[in-house]
């Protein structure tokens, strides 16, 4: 008998993103020296500051449970650091401890949505939101961006409403693409979707990682006429390098914010106990954390800074300079030939056996015909995937040449 999986589960996919992680397991088990550009996490190890308060947490035996919406001093560090960062004014009341910024994101969409509503969802987008939505029974409407570069304007939105349209979800500084949305085109956005009642949840996963001129953007910082319809999901992971952590955060409405730690209580509870002492506190060491931040920021720029003019030296492939996140969304349609690249995957394939580099192919992120370049790791491994990059291609158009 097969398993009489649920309809609700049946309706979701498999991380697709998963299997090229898997595949370079198998290469490198094989002993091939394989570089893999498919990490979506920091390659730094979590601020020594942070480790310490999350040891001084277990001494002080923070060991038990906490409020379902997180303790005390977690929800007022959070609204403190808002406002002292971005001069928002959030209450206490209007955050909720969640476990990773995906947890926070289907906290916040499985309140709002399900059968009958449909939900926005900007090309190309991170996995995980259209299985969420899948899972509550609403339909996923993907909204084409390609014509502006992939990042989403107002126009395009308004483009694509209809009258079942319940929820937008941004995620800026985008993965896979690494673009950001100006702030004057998401306030936009927001303001636009606020008119029409619909909700918009904001992913603001890679918050601090945009390079200037670009600027940074938290929803939070809207009035509350507008921010009546809006939910953060905030994430330490990336921010702080603490992705095995588990720790994330809504901003939204106390109404909202209720029936997210109604649900929460029913599923984790809470995030572990001294890992939010641990982020309380360092939040309200703003200077410091902001200073950790600022140097992983410094580090991925200069790595973004060679890497993606290196990348536009490869015959065949275009890369426009992401503005954030650490990702490159390189297209490759002009190697896609009908005869050896029928898809981007086999060229993500050819990669993976011919030099071993792995990539993971955009098609995963609904952007059939390009690939996403992890730059999370170190500028060594980015020169080595150039070279061979390069002499993979460069030299196979130069036979052809002659
Ligand atoms: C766009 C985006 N949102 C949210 C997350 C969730 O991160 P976490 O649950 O570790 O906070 C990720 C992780 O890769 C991501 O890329």
């Amino acid at each position: 008998m097969t398993f009489p999986v649920s309809e609700n589960t049946a309706r979701m996919q498999t991380s697709s993103t998963f299997k090229a992680m898997q595949a370079a397991a198998n290469l490198r088990e094989q002993g091939f020296d394989v570089i893999d550009l498919t990490v979506g996490e920091p390659d730094f190890p979590t601020p020594r500051f942070i480790k310490d308060l999350a040891i001084e947490g277990l001494e002080k035996n923070i060991t038990k449970y906490t409020a379902a919406a997180g303790m005390k001093p977690f929800i007022e560090a959070v609204a403190h650091f808002y406002k002292a960062q971005f001069d928002a004014d959030v209450s206490p009341q209007q955050v909720a401890a969640a476990c990773g910024g995906k947890q926070a994101l289907f906290n916040a969409i499985c309140t709002l949505v399900g059968h009958g509503d449909e939900v926005l969802i900007p090309k190309p987008f991170w996995v995980t939101f259209p299985e969420i939505v899948n899972f509550t029974g609403a339909k996923n409407v993907f909204i084409e961006t390609e014509e502006t570069d992939f990042i989403l304007t107002a126009e395009q939105v308004e483009a694509t409403i209809t009258g079942k349209t319940k929820l937008l979800i941004i995620n800026s500084p985008s993965n896979p693409s690494g673009r950001v949305v100006p702030a004057s085109e998401m306030r936009k956005i927001i303001e636009l979707c606020a008119r029409r009642e619909i909700y918009v949840i904001t992913d603001e996963c890679y918050l601090y990682f945009v390079y200037p001129p670009a600027e940074v953007f938290t929803a939070a910082v809207l009035p509350p006429d507008i921010r009546k319809y809006v939910c953060v999901a905030g994430s330490f992971s990336k921010t702080y390098a603490m992705t095995g952590w588990r720790i994330g955060y809504t901003i939204a409405t106390e109404e909202w914010t209720k029936e997210i730690i109604k649900l929460q209580s029913h599923s984790a509870t809470h995030p572990t106990s001294f890992v939010q002492y641990a982020c309380a506190r360092a939040m309200e060491r703003r200077e410091e954390s902001m200073a950790a931040v600022a140097e992983m920021l410094a580090e991925y720029k200069r790595r973004r800074d060679w890497f993606i003019p290196a990348l536009n030296e490869i015959e065949g492939i275009k890369c426009p300079m992401p503005e954030g996140a650490f990702y490159a969304f390189i297209d490759v349609r002009e190697k896609i030939d009908g005869g050896k690249f029928k898809v981007s995957q086999d060229v993500a394939d050819y990669l993976l056996n011919e030099i071993q580099v792995v990539t993971t192919d955009g098609a995963a992120f609904g952007a059939e015909g390009f690939l996403r370049l992890s730059y999370a790791t170190s500028m060594e491994n980015l020169e080595k995937a150039v070279e061979r990059l390069k002499k993979l291609f460069n030299t196979a158009s130069q036979q052809t040449a002659n």
